[in-house]
């Protein structure tokens, strides 16, 4: 008999089934095995009697967590099984035993961050990788349907995009200046003059030295670029993604949200209403109001800033016009007030942060050299970017998503760690 999944099983009801596993926990007696069986679309009870498989039983007495396992069987409803299904078991094959599992008491962080390679196999880490891999197609799905062509930047730089202080510097054949991508855009921006519209989901790298819940050293970031674009066509795509990504989540991984402890009416906002936007000044003035909170205009919003003003609302805010001095020198200065740029924040409800970060991009090449020195950097160095703006610039702007950041937030994760197989970080770099 053809095996199917667990969930096909379940879906099915009754009757013989076939399917294959993990065994997730076991129990039992000298005449009977419980065994709950685990497949990447469930978990089900599959019950085990001595007087049909006495040939067998002393491997099935001795069978251990994690051992591979096919059987068939006769499925039918049980209230009293774990996930309301139990199948009476009449064929039974070990494929591969499983030693020790060193996953069962120790469930600290640390130990499990030893042993991430087996903790993958986790319901929780199961349920937030299939939304992952839903997360992903759904960006590709949205740009590739706005018009969009993927394109692909190098990860070994030889510029800062970002601020040099975050830089993860490479030993490239002895040369020293050559540089882990921070971001694909100053590789992103020449392009647009023959794509016009591009995208990309792509590693970047971060050598910030920070160890909070929202920090990898190694992030999947989704950035597009777009020629003939103002700053308001930027935001429009950031919130219109961001919207999109939900709604194939929600739609899809109900079940996953649920066993993630996910309380999913607090996604439904963000598909249904619109962001919050408002100017950099005039969350200044809403900190005071709103939450007694003085920041002094020109300082750029930190964490806590961020959390308290989001915690006034239930969809993100998207943040416009920041000081010039704190943010990136490519964002374009606001014609109606030079001291602000044309750059965008859009940061979380619930405390998850910073998802977005985005901005028309500067034309003027004077500006952008006298920007440039003015972060210490070499326009020299930069002379292929500067080209841009040589022949034939148009208006343009872009925007840089964390994708790990996304899927903290719509699983409603305490850390970014357990958003990517193998997470990346100040301390940790194994297994
Ligand atoms: O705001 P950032 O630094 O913007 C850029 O890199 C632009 N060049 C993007 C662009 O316009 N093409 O980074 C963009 C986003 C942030 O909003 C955040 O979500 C995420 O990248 N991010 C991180 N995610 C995880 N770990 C880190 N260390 C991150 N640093 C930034
Ligand atoms: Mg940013």
């Amino acid at each position: 008999m053809a095996y199917i999944s667990i969930k096909q099983a379940m879906d099915k009801g009754s009757g013989k089934v076939s399917i294959r596993g993990w065994v997730h926990r076991e129990r039992g007696s000298s005449k009977i095995k419980f065994i709950v069986l685990r497949d990447v679309s469930q978990t089900i009870q599959c019950v085990l009697k001595r007087d049909q498989f006495e040939k067998q039983w002393d491997d099935i007495d001795k069978l251990q967590v994690e051992s591979s396992i096919k059987l068939s069987g006769t499925i039918k409803k049980d209230d009293r099984a774990p996930t309301g299904f139990e199948i009476q078991v009449d064929k039974f094959e070990i494929v591969g035993p499983s030693d020790s599992y060193p996953i069962t008491k120790d469930t600290s962080i640390e130990h499990l961050a030893d042993y991430r390679h087996l903790w993958l196999r986790s319901r929780k880490m199961t349920a937030i990788l299939k939304i992952r891999s839903t997360v992903f197609a759904a960006i590709d799905e949205y740009f590739k349907g706005e018009g969009f062509y993927e394109y692909h930047s190098p990860i070994f730089q030889a510029v800062q995009c970002e601020g040099g202080s975050d830089l993860f510097t490479v030993d490239y054949f002895g040369k020293k200046d050559v540089f882990l991508a921070q971001t694909w855009q100053l590789y992103a921006e020449p392009a647009i003059f023959a794509l016009e519209k591009i995208y990309t989901v792509s590693p970047s790298f971060r050598a910030e030295k920070s160890k909070t819940s929202r920090h990898l050293t190694e992030y999947w970031h989704a950035e597009m670029e777009m020629a003939w674009a103002d700053f308001d066509d930027i935001i429009a795509h950031g919130e219109k993604l961001i919207k999109f990504i939900f709604k194939k989540v929600v739609d899809k991984h109900k079940a996953d949200l649920e066993s993630l402890g996910r309380d999913i009416s607090k996604l439904m906002p963000i598909i249904k209403k619109p962001f919050k936007r408002m100017t950099y000044t005039e969350a200044v003035k809403i900190l005071k109001d709103k939450c007694d909170y003085k920041v002094e205009w020109g300082k750029d919003l930190r964490t806590i800033e961020e959390d308290k003003l989001t915690s006034l609302y239930d969809v993100p805010v998207i943040c416009t016009h920041y000081p010039k001095k704190v943010k990136a020198f490519y964002m374009t200065e606001d014609p109606k007030d030079k001291k602000v740029v044309l750059g965008c924040d859009f940061l979380a409800p619930e405390g998850h942060g910073e998802i977005i970060g985005g901005s028309q991009r500067e034309h003027d090449i004077e500006s952008i050299k006298q920007r440039l020195r003015d972060d210490g950097e070499d326009p020299l160095e930069y002379e292929f970017y500067l080209d841009t703006r040589k022949y034939g610039s148009v208006p343009h702007g872009g925007f840089g998503l964390g994708v790990e950041r996304v899927i903290k937030w719509i699983c409603g994760l305490d850390t970014i760690k357990d958003t990517i197989p193998f997470p990346r970080t100040m301390e940790r770099y194994k297994p």
